[in-house]
């Protein structure tokens, strides 16, 4: 099986908890200190590995084009007012090598229907899904330890970590038997259960890598309420045919799609932000 080279970003969600501030721009451009999320998880994919990443845009998708793409009329600002460093920073912000690819998603039907709209390009290989939502800081970062783990296992890996079980309705949910030290294998997945009926507390966060083999499940799943067409009941399908693990990845989590979660992470970010951090760390000493 072919190495992963691709990733889909579904960026076409509603973003209702962050409203109004995401009504004319996706929650995926809100910044941690002076960088959207989206670029942290395009970082994490480039460092994986990964050269194609494919976004799935929503009514809101201009932000995020114009991001990765080249700014004329910024750069020669820029360069009229002699601001070279910034300059540098702003048209190296992805490596070369790095393609990006849109595609729309006409209505916010679900996750699952997301991933599926990056069928066409995709093709027939393996590929990963990162939520931009969940930034994760791991070294090596969560992706490339996912990587690692599919170029061994050669099957379908999903980020877990245990999360308490007061907060299992937040979270798709794994039953699954021991592989490896970090490794299990998923026997079953719900979406959301209560707390009495989570199989366990092992939850899925926002980074997968798939089998091409996940669209043939998601052109059959079942619409949910509102037409919504979920990843985790793929997932349920896939692993009656193949081999699914989880991988309990090495570092932190910020759940961003969260108002307290961002706070937190926007809180770390900034004491360990090498211009302000010193600054910042006084004044929350001071606080
Ligand atoms: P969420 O469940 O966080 O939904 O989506 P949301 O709409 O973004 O936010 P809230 O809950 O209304 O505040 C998880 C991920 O799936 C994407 C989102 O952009 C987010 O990255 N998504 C969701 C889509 O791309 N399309 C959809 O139809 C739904």
């Amino acid at each position: 099986m072919k190495k992963v080279k691709k990733a889909v970003f579904p960026v076409a969600g509603l973003g209702t908890r962050f409203l109004p501030a995401t009504k004319a721009s996706p929650k995926e451009m809100m910044p941690i200190v002076d960088k959207p999320l989206i670029q942290y998880a395009v970082e994490e994919a480039v460092a994986a590995g990964i050269s194609d990443m494919i976004f799935v845009t929503g009514r809101t998708k201009r932000s995020i084009e114009d991001h990765f793409d080249k700014a004329y009329e910024l750069e020669s600002e820029l360069a009229l007012r002699n601001k070279a460093e910034m300059l540098e920073f702003v048209r190296n912000l992805l490596p070369r090598n790095i393609n990006c690819i849109y595609i729309r998603q006409s209505e916010a039907l679900g996750l699952g229907h997301a991933v599926l709209c990056a069928k066409p390009v995709i093709g027939d290989e393996p590929f990963a899904v990162l939520l931009a939502d969940d930034l994760l800081v791991g070294e090596p970062p969560v992706m490339r330890q996912m990587t690692d783990t599919f170029d061994y296992y050669r099957c379908s890996v999903l980020g877990v970590l245990d999360v308490p079980r007061i907060e299992t309705g937040s979270y798709g949910i794994v039953r699954s038997s021991k592989v490896a030290e970090r490794v299990e294998r998923i026997e079953g997945i719900v979406e959301k259960p209560k707390p009495d009926d989570a199989p366990s507390t092992l939850g899925v966060v926002g980074r997968y890598i798939l089998t091409p083999r996940i669209f043939h499940h998601l052109e059959n799943v079942t619409p949910g309420s509102g037409g919504e067409i979920q990843l985790t009941d793929a997932i349920a399908s896939l692993i009656l045919e193949e081999q699914v693990l989880a991988y309990r990845y090495v570092g932190d989590r910020y759940d961003c799609g969260s108002k307290l979660g961002y706070l937190q992470a926007t809180v770390e970010f900034g004491r360990r932000h090498p211009e302000v951090g010193a600054a910042f760390s006084d004044y929350l000493a001071k606080l």
